[in-house]
């Protein structure tokens, strides 16, 4: 079985994406977190983040895992646990660009793929309804106003000892959701074939339990 969760930057899919998962006996996959780790490895490299061929290259030579640890998933690339490191300030300010590269995608997409090939999953990012999964069984379109996820965002910065203001978070948040909404493959978009849920003003318990009626599993 596969779930597909779809939506903006702190919109709260992982969060509910997790739990579905833990409830469900599934896997989850968060593919964010996958162009996050690619990202951390291309400005550990020092690679233009512009240059597509090298950055295809080396999501090619890229192996990216993840495990369970109690409520954490933790996202391992290489060998090594960057969980921490890719949620840092200058990834978030960075990832899109990577994520914005054709041929990156097609690596990434292949890679999400093969690991929902053997397991029943929950998968969260931008393109898992139309380009990862198409063939879900669910597709969910998770999403709040711009107001609420900065806010989120800034909440779940502070608890990482990140300072942040809220002008430059929402700024930053609006760029994201351009560069994700306008690139030219696997953009972020409400599918015809999607459920939408807004989580502006509802409690996670909520959401988890709208999502989980849908599903059938209550
Ligand atoms: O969900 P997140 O904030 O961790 O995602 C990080 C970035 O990766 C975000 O800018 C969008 C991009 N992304 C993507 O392009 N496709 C996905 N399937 C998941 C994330």
């Amino acid at each position: 079985m596969q779930i597909a969760i779809d939506g903006p930057a702190g919109a709260g899919k992982s969060t509910v994406a997790r739990l579905i998962a833990d409830r469900l006996g599934f896997i989850y996959i968060d593919t964010g977190a996958m162009y996050r780790a690619l990202t951390w490895k291309a400005l550990a490299r020092k690679i233009d983040l512009q240059d597509e061929e090298k950055l295809y290259e080396l999501a090619c030579n890229t192996e990216i895992s993840f495990t369970k640890q109690a409520d954490k998933q933790n996202v391992i690339c290489d060998g090594a646990d960057i969980s921490d490191e890719i949620r840092s300030p200058l990834i978030n300010t960075n990832v899109s660009i990577v994520a914005a590269q054709p041929r990156v995608r097609i690596v990434m997409v292949k890679k999400q793929q093969d690991m929902a090939r053997m397991n029943d999953v929950v998968m969260d990012g931008r393109d898992i309804g139309e380009q990862v999964l198409p063939g879900a069984d669910f597709k969910f379109y998770v999403t709040a106003s711009i107001e609420e996820r900065a806010r989120r965002r800034i909440l779940e910065m502070k608890k990482q000892g990140f300072a942040s203001d809220e002008q430059s978070v929402r700024q930053q948040i609006e760029n994201r959701d351009r560069m994700d909404q306008e690139r030219e493959l696997g953009a972020l978009k409400i599918l015809d074939d999607a459920i939408v849920i807004d989580t502006s003003s509802l409690s996670i318990d909520e959401v988890l339990n709208r999502m989980l009626a849908i599903i059938g599993e209550m």
